[in-house]
């Protein structure tokens, strides 16, 4: 896969409108593009067909969990749409029931294990009884069960979460900053070349992109990383 194509930006932005301007200032230094609920909910859901149509590939990154009927049909939906990839949260019936509402279309199913804000304390205080590395990997070995396309985790579970999947399911590791980079509320991160050394498929980051005064060339400080990594 070219370097180019494993880095998704997030485009955590308030409008289309920063959205239009943010893509046309990365130009062709970005080919993949996530949208999250803060686009999404601003008229987001429309300008995925407008970066399709541009040649651009689209996560929707909705992590969707709800009973199983309306996890079915609500992918049934975003598969018509062209994009690429769609999270929805790990649990059994949700992954099941996206898996059927995306048959016979493009769309690759991307199950999230345990967000990345999250570490064994907020996860017990949540009221979890196991902790983050236990909880992914039981997630992560139901999600290969159910032939999921792939999982978003830490790049730090990456070498592990390999192992349990086998190398069929795709890696999309968020929580990627370069070194010297703001944390912000991410809590366990990882610089792009230690991510894809890890085994990270695609390396999905927003702020260091979409917030540094030259979008461009942090895109493609980047890419290069990923390009000159080990195991690229
Ligand atoms: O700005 P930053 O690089 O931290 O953005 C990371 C993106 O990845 C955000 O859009 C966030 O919602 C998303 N994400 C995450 N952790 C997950 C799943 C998605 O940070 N487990």
């Amino acid at each position: 896969m070219d370097a180019r194509d494993r880095l998704i930006v997030a485009l955590d932005l308030p409008a289309v409108k920063d959205a239009e301007a943010m893509v046309s200032r990365l130009g062709d230094s970005v080919t993949f593009y996530k949208i999250g609920y803060q686009l999404a909910f601003a008229g987001g859901l429309s300008f995925t067909s407008a970066l399709i149509a541009a040649g651009k590939q689209v996560f929707l990154d909705l992590k969707l969990h709800d009973i199983g009927n309306t996890v079915a049909k609500g992918v049934e939906s975003v598969a018509q749409t062209g994009a690429t990839f769609l999270t929805v949260h790990a649990y059994p019936q949700t992954m099941k029931a996206a898996m059927e509402g995306k048959r016979g279309s493009k769309l690759k199913i991307l199950a999230v294990t345990v967000l990345t804000s999250y570490d064994d304390a907020d996860l017990f205080t949540a009221g979890y009884k196991l902790g983050v590395s236990a909880l992914v990997g039981q997630r992560a070995g139901q999600a290969r069960d159910l032939q999921v396309d792939g999982l978003v985790c830490s790049a730090e579970e990456a070498a592990n979460l390999r192992k349990i999947v086998g190398p069929s399911l795709s890696l999309v590791t968020p929580g990627i900053r370069p070194a010297g980079a703001a944390k912000d509320d991410q809590k366990r991160i990882m610089t792009p070349e230690k991510a894809i050394a890890a085994g990270a498929d695609y390396l999905v980051v927003g702020r260091p992109i979409v917030e540094s005064p030259d979008p461009k060339a942090a895109a493609e400080a980047i890419v290069a990383e990923i390009q000159s990594a080990k195991g690229a």
